[in-house]
């Protein structure tokens, strides 16, 4: 299917507080889809498995280092919500491990399963296992997160315009 007739999908980004790793794939892809002239086909969004950060904007060191990438962070956090977000999302990214189980758990009745991802899933290189928590880390953690968020969102956005 080319991309004309590509039907509108969406895509949630989560990990654990939505104020560092999913508000930074959130803002990547956007900009990417933007680049692409996607925006009326792909609805990008980001959620939090713990609700804690609710209402705040990306944690201030991610967004300092998006902006040095070229990236805006203007999301707000806010808890994933299983009643809507499983059917509403066609594509729900997970940041790491536990994330990744912690919404297979909420998805009581296993419906989804085929919705779920891990953004690991998306890097080439294997030693990509995860996209780890850089809540705790200095500089480098941040940076090497956006490392990791930008080759796994080139190659998610590949992937859906070839299947879509
Ligand atoms: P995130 O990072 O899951 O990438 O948003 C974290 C943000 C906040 C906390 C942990 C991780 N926290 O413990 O408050």
């Amino acid at each position: 299917m080319t991309i004309d007739t590509m039907e509108k999908k969406s895509i949630l980004f989560v990990c654990l507080g939505n104020i560092c790793r999913s508000p930074a794939a959130e803002g990547i892809m956007k900009k990417l889809i933007e680049v692409e002239k996607l925006d009326l086909e792909l609805e990008v969004d980001s959620a939090g498995t713990m609700g804690y950060h609710t209402g705040e904007g990306a944690d201030p060191r991610m967004k300092r280092h998006a902006k040095k990438r070229g990236y805006n962070l203007t999301s707000l956090a806010r808890k994933f919500d299983p009643e809507k977000d499983f059917d509403h999302f066609d594509y729900i990214v997970t940041m790491d491990n536990q994330n990744y189980s912690d919404i297979k758990g909420l998805d009581i009745k296993k419906k989804f399963n085929h919705k779920i991802f891990k953004m690991a899933d998306f890097c080439k290189n294997n030693n990509i296992t995860e996209v780890p928590d850089p809540y705790y880390e200095g500089d480098e953690g941040f940076s090497h997160v956006i490392d990791i968020l930008e080759e796994g969102c080139s190659n998610l956005l590949i992937k859906i315009k070839k299947i879509e």
